[in-house]
């Protein structure tokens, strides 16, 4: 893949901290380099409080920015303007940079999740059953934006700290119910579990929510995507439950991501595949 970079060539990229492991730049990329697009999508890794002078800085020189952890939160601080679906998830993990200086903030990680159900539960339902979201922290509040905005009746919440559970609750009203860990009672019914915490990330095991308490039509999806199968998702298979991997919400945050950056609807590349490819490779 060789792409000549000249003056004209439409910068944009990510910033995270730590950022060296995305998987976005290899993503991005592809499709650029596909679609033929004058584009280069890099990564930048500004220390963890200097986000505010680092995208201050660009305003009107770069094309735009995805935003990743620790920053997602400061990023729709930072905005001039949100969208809704940004502002209901608390956080934004695009920034758009106008040319005029103006920093406009979206969130594509709630469409990631949709378009991931759909990829890999077809069938599934928003309205199938209560969904239990597992974590209340960023990637938790997202999820919940997205699968209330698209119709789920009832979002259970499980957390740690129950606390911060019940904080996350208040800002989306009655249909978003804490049950404290362990409690089984939380998964009656379910139509899908999301794991919204770190856990399992890098290999380690996944959280302890009792899946068998759960109907074995529920679809079980994990938001970690390192490694590909996690033990979440494994013992949701072990009993027969369907799975959904964080690799196609991944996927599905970038597509959004890449038409409002670069204009261009994304190729057919192949993503997913050189995507488990770099996974496998350890990169
Ligand atoms: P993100 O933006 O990715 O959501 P975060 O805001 O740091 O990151 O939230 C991480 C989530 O993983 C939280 O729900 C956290 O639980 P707490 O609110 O109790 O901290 C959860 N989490 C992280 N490590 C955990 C652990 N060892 N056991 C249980 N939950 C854990």
């Amino acid at each position: 893949m060789t792409r000549e970079i000249s003056g004209k060539t439409v910068v944009a990229g990510i910033v995270g901290a730590p950022v060296a492991h995305s998987l976005s730049p290899l993503i991005h990329n592809a499709w650029l380099a596909d679609a033929k697009v004058d584009g280069v999508y890099v990564a930048f890794s500004p220390p963890k409080d200097g986000f505010d002078a680092f995208a201050e800085g660009l305003r009107g020189a770069i094309r735009g920015l995805n935003v990743t952890v620790p920053f997602k939160e400061a990023a729709l601080a930072l905005a001039d303007e949100a969208s809704p679906r940004a502002r209901l998830a608390g956080a934004a993990n695009l920034l758009i940079f106008e040319p005029g200086g103006v920093i406009r903030a979206d969130n594509t990680d709630g469409a990631g999740l949709l378009t991931a159900l759909k990829a890999q539960a077809a069938d599934f339902r928003v309205s199938a059953g209560p969904i239990v979201i597992l974590g209340a922290g960023g990637a938790a509040r997202g999820a919940v934006a997205a699968l209330i905005e698209a119709g789920a009746p009832e979002v259970r919440l499980v957390n740690r700290t129950i606390e911060r559970a019940r904080v996350l609750a208040q800002s989306f009203g009655a249909k978003v119910r804490v049950f404290a860990e362990g409690d089984a009672a939380a998964l009656a019914g379910a139509g899908l579990i999301v794991n919204a915490t770190s856990l399992g990330l890098g290999g380690g095991p996944g959280p302890a929510a009792q899946l068998q308490a759960a109907p074995a039509s529920a679809v079980v999806m994990d938001m970690v995507y390192r490694p590909l199968t996690t033990e979440f998702l494994r013992r949701a298979e072990g009993i027969g439950m369907r799975t959904v991997d964080g690799l196609d919400m991944l996927l599905g945050q970038a597509a959004p991501s890449f038409e409002a950056l670069f204009g261009a609807a994304p190729p057919a590349t192949d993503v997913r595949g050189l995507c488990l490819a770099a996974l496998e490779d350890g990169r």
